[in-house]
């Protein structure tokens, strides 16, 4: 059974015009990484560099495996390449993301988040990158929720025999580390119970239920890092990836877009401690500018043939798509005429790891007992 793997591995390491988007120059400092350290040494089959936002992003293909050292050590050495060029130009939060001055072994609580996947490659292997800015790893329970549970989303859910038997999700407690299985749609109220939950519950990976070896049924792997957690302090929001395998028995490419359309609300946007809705663009409106958003989702779309990767195709540039967008500004709009107002400031826990309990401990002293 030959394994294919694909690794997306991501880290803000500078921006330019504040934390709105990364210098082409960037992109092309990464690139030349992979090319010259990764695909000529044989060590990855094929890479693809991007942004959303001020997010750098690499997806890699090769045969080493989830968490594999040299292709984490890979990647970590092309952010530290990029940060430096970032700190010579003097853009914008320059090596934020790169939370130790040393590889470790794993860039997993070192800065960077990751989302790997390893699969048999099927005959013809759509396969999907969504990439987020100004929000978390949670931001993808509702949508991957439709995409793989609710046949009002996916009708292949009820009309094709490969997908009726429904998909397991593994859901991890993002604080605790607890991670548990929940089957669909026997346990969808449960499952549910759990991923409406976004501040302490993300979706880790979806899988086909059956017999056959994980590889065969793996469907989705997101990037659950939370950056400001393992930091203990407020660097940016833990804006994550996920990959998603589609067709033949796997929900279509369009029944998963299909699961973008609500334009839901997601925490992140300015400061991290804002609700709003997540805005399905196209790379070219990767770039969140208004109160630092709305916060943002692109999505590309691979053929992955023998670990080459064919494309992407830019898959929210699309006309279908703007009646979503229009929804997005007119909720944006709505949310912020609360200001500093909750729901569309974050809960309370949701802002503990920003900056305002240092504002708060200011006037924790004169609070004083009362019998009201
Ligand atoms: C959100 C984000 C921005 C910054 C904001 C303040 O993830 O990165 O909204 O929080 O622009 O940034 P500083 O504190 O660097 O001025
Ligand atoms: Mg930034
Ligand atoms: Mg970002």
């Amino acid at each position: 059974m030959s394994l294919m793997t694909v690794s997306c591995i991501k880290a803000d390491v500078g921006s330019l015009s504040g934390h709105i988007t990364v210098l082409p120059e960037m992109i092309e400092i990464m690139e030349k990484h992979l090319e010259k350290e990764g695909k000529k040494k044989g060590l990855i089959i094929d890479y693809h560099v991007f942004h959303c936002g001020d997010d750098l992003e690499t997806v890699m293909t090769h045969r080493k495996g989830k968490d594999n050292s040299k292709i984490h050590k890979l990647a970590w050495d092309g952010f530290v390449k990029v940060a430096k060029y970032a700190k010579k130009r003097k853009l914008y939060a320059a090596g934020q993301d790169l939370l130790s001055d040393a590889f470790s072994g794993n860039v997993k609580g070192q800065g960077p988040g990751v989302a790997e996947m390893t699969f048999v490659e099927r005959k013809s292997d759509p396969v999907l990158i969504f990439a987020c800015d100004k929000t978390e790893p949670a931001a993808f329970n509702l949508p991957l929720f439709r995409v793989f549970a609710d046949p009002f989303n996916t009708a292949g859910l009820v009309i094709d025999p490969k997908m009726i038997q429904g998909f397991s999700f593994e859901v991890l407690d993002v604080y605790k580390h607890l991670m548990v299985k929940l089957d669909c749609p026997e346990e969808m109220y449960e499952l549910l119970a759990l991923l409406g939950t976004t501040s302490t519950y993300a979706i880790k990976r979806i899988y086909k239920k059956g017999a056959e070896p994980l590889e065969e049924r793996i469907a989705a792997e997101v990037c659950t890092e939370k950056l400001n957690v393992q930091a203990g302090r407020y660097v940016g929001k833990d804006d994550p990836v996920a990959i998603v395998r589609a067709q033949s028995g796997f929900p279509s490419v369009g029944e998963v877009l299909e699961g973008f359309t609500l334009g839901h609300l997601v925490s992140g946007w300015m400061r991290g401690s804002h609700k709003g809705p997540l805005m399905p663009v196209s790379l070219k409106y990767a770039t969140p500018t208004r109160f630092d958003g709305p916060p943002r989702v692109v999505g590309l779309g691979f053929q992955v043939c023998d670990g080459e990767l064919i494309g992407p195709k830019d898959l929210f540039d699309d006309v279908s798509f703007d009646e979503v967008r229009k929804r997005c500004n007119r909720v944006a709009d709505y949310m912020r005429r609360h200001g500093p107002f909750e729901p569309h400031r974050v809960s309370e826990k949701e802002l503990e790891y920003t900056t305002l309990p240092e504002v708060l401990k200011k006037i924790e002293p004169r609070c004083k007992k009362v019998n009201e």
